[in-house]
């Protein structure tokens, strides 16, 4: 990439930043590789420990299944509660009047702010409920929350009491929330009755009654489930809806959250958990089979989701981050909820969408809270810069100094909007990549330290080493392009995959045996910088949000009237890739615009609303070899219009391409 692409930290930011030059970069970050132990050692010291880890079995791992089992363990032997650190040691060291949060609801007019003792108090109280409701140490809790208060309060008070929170974002469908429930045999389910969209009213606890039912014919019994009343203590956008709203409540199952607060104990002593306890499990889309229980245990993730943040985002006392995603995703729990926190933060939590009630809302809300780092995904950049420069221009964003992306590889259409419309030229720009799996970010420039180019997430962080591999599994050195994998442990890695550690030895470590595989292609240009190429497994990424093909593919062919299915991604000027679809109806059926609002749908129930194709066309037949398999490359070519196909003589049918050019719906 030419020289004018590079962009340089602001001088000012740089002067003032945690870590200010490539070279204090370079010389730490040979440290954390060559001496981990030492490093996270001496991170470790400001956090409490309730017995010390032993310096001399810091970390033990293998990543060579050759050489047996996969195993990753950090300070074994030590035993802590993050709960503890997040909360009762800021406020031992002075932070209690500080804000945790300041929440903006959905509404303008809906807002509020917690204290660290505040919070503390609330998060007490919330685990004497769960322990009330039998919850005890090592059982799963399902969250199926909007982004309110109730939702870090709820996660907090498992890990005080050492339960292990399991998330399920409140955009996917009863039946996926049913399926997870029963995965992790969720004893008691948290939500809420409803949530604000903008004017959209959604109705969580519909979606959860009919989860709880669907969790039961699966086999599995969910004993409790608390409800927070919200809707009716918000300013809503419509009324009317509001009139209409009820929700049913059964009496041997069903709580109210408010009432079981009312007469508990504003203190609860924490349970010391040994440091590679499970905290919490996230599920992501596997490119086989069902979603995986991803599992973080407490210790290494509470030193890795602190130091990231820290780092990263350059937060220093008096600032006020927010990160606008949602706590549902894993950039919720670590860059929401821990990493903050940890780290005696003061964050802005947003309940809402960008487009409410204008398309101005973000740029209004740093305005209001003189935010001074700001992370979001592409796909929000992208839809804001449809409405061009004038909304940002109303608001002053000079408070602002470092801009974080994450989820999706950033266009240098969108990083270049980002960086001068909104950043004024003088911020950093640090786009994260990282996934569920690595608990907090890999690879990313540091703000006022590494020099900037537009699309790239430059360099490792600390402690993590990343190789590029070619397809023999031999390391390319210099520049090049293969498959991205990292050679040695972070503290903030998954552990395993919840109940099924050989799908975790599998999914990640068998590929290329000494190295864990990211599923992601990236490219090194000749000044070192990482490139992020996208998924190498069938698996999509849109708005950030990623699934499988073949998760589609099977909810597709549900449907009576369809014989086959196969999905691909096209790439979608806003979403980064969307869904295209072919479908092979059953001999004897037609296809016709009815099966597709049908399939529409039924992705959007199995799933999520998130998940909903862009485009179905018919498929008279697939394009497979003569061994049945699909080339997904000629579909690909196919949803965007390309006649470059290459070489189709290993096809079964060869016809069946033109076929497929006559049928797309868009001429
Ligand atoms: O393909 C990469 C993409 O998102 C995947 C991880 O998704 P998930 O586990 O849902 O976590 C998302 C939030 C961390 C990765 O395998 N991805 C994530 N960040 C980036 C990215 N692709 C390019 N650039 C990024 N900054």
């Amino acid at each position: 990439m030419p020289e004018q692409n590079i962009f340089q930290p602001d001088p000012k930011l740089s002067r003032s930043s945690y870590v200010s030059s490539l070279q204090q970069y370079n010389e730490l970050y040979k440290e954390s590789i060559e001496h981990p132990e030492k490093f996270w050692g001496n991170i470790a010291k400001q956090f409490h420990w309730e017995t010390p880890a032993d310096p001399k079995n810091f970390l033990s791992y293998n990543f060579d299944i050759s050489k047996g089992p996969i195993s990753i363990k950090w300070m074994e032997g030590a035993s802590t509660n993050i709960c503890y650190n997040l909360l009762d040691r800021n406020i031992k060291n002075g932070h209690g009047d500080k804000i945790a949060f300041y929440w903006e609801g959905n509404h303008p007019e809906d807002f509020t702010r917690f204290t660290y003792r505040k919070l503390l108090e609330e998060v007490c109280r919330f685990a004497n409920v769960l322990k009330m409701h039998g919850v005890n140490k090592g059982d799963r809790v399902a969250i199926y929350m909007p982004m309110i208060m109730e939702t870090p309060i709820a996660m907090l008070a498992c890990a005080r009491i050492g339960a292990v929170h399991s998330i399920v974002f409140a955009g996917f469908s009863s039946d996926s929330l049913a399926e997870r429930m029963k995965d992790c045999k969720a004893k008691v389910l948290i939500t809420s009755d409803g949530a604000w969209r903008g004017e959209k009213l959604l109705h969580l606890k519909k979606i959860c009654d009919q989860a709880l039912d669907k969790a039961e014919e699966l086999g599995h019994h969910v004993e409790t489930c608390i409800v927070v009343k919200h809707i009716n203590r918000v300013t809503a956008p419509v009324p009317d809806l509001v009139e209409d709203f009820s929700v049913d409540m059964r009496d041997d199952r069903d709580f109210w959250w408010n009432d079981e607060m009312e007469d508990v104990e504003p203190s609860c002593y924490p349970e010391w958990t040994s440091v590679e306890d499970p905290l919490f499990m996230l599920y992501t889309s596997g490119s086989t089979g069902k979603p995986k229980g991803v599992l973080h245990t407490t210790g290494g993730y509470l030193l890795y989701a602190s130091t990231t943040f820290k780092l990263v985002f350059d937060y220093k006392p008096g600032d006020v981050y927010w990160c606008t995603a949602d706590i549902g995703w894993i950039t919720g729990h670590s860059y929401v909820v821990y990493g903050p926190l940890a780290n005696a933060a003061t964050s802005v939590m947003f309940e809402g969408t960008p487009f409410y009630p204008d398309v101005d809302r973000y740029w209004q809300i740093i305005e209001k809270y003189k935010v001074t780092q700001f992370y979001t995904a592409p796909t929000a950049l992208r839809s804001l810069m449809k409405f061009g420069d004038q909304p940002p221009s109303k608001h002053n964003l000079e408070t602002l100094k470092v801009l974080g992306s994450v989820g999706e590889p950033i266009n240098p259409e969108a990083w270049l909007w980002y960086y001068k419309v909104i950043g004024k030229e003088k911020c950093s720009i640090v786009d994260t990549f990282w996934q569920t799996e690595t608990g907090g970010h890999v690879i990313t420039p540091l703000p006022g330290c590494t020099p900037m180019k537009p699309g790239s997430a430059s360099f490792p962080f600390f402690g993590v080493k990343p190789s590029l591999l070619d397809e023999g599994g031999k390391e390319i050195q210099g520049e090049g392009e293969g498959y991205l994998v990292f050679s040695q442990p972070w503290p903030g890695m998954m552990r395993t995959v919840f109940n099924d550690h050989p799908r975790f030895e599998s999914t990640y470590f068998s590929k290329f045996p000494g190295y864990y595989c990211t599923g992601d292609g990236a490219r090194r240009d000749s000044d070192g910088y990482l490139w992020i190429t996208g998924r190498v497994d069938d698996m999509l990424n849109v708005s950030g949000h990623l699934m499988a093909t073949a998760e589609v593919e099977a909810v597709l062919t549900e449907h009576p009237r369809v014989s086959e299915a196969a999905v691909v991604s096209r790439p979608h000027p806003v979403k980064g890739e969307c869904l295209y679809c072919f479908i092979t109806p059953n001999q004897s059926e037609t296809f016709d615009k009815k099966m597709v609002d049908e399939l529409k749908v039924l992705v959007r129930e199995r799933i999520g609303p998130f998940a909903q194709p862009d485009v179905i066309q018919h498929a008279p037949g697939l394009p497979k070899t003569r061994s049945g398999k699909i080339m997904r490359r000629i579909l690909r070519k196919v949803a965007v219009n390309d006649r470059e196909v290459g070489d189709i003589s290993t096809l079964a049918e060869e016809q069946i391409v033109e076929i497929l050019f006559q049928n797309r719906p868009e001429k």
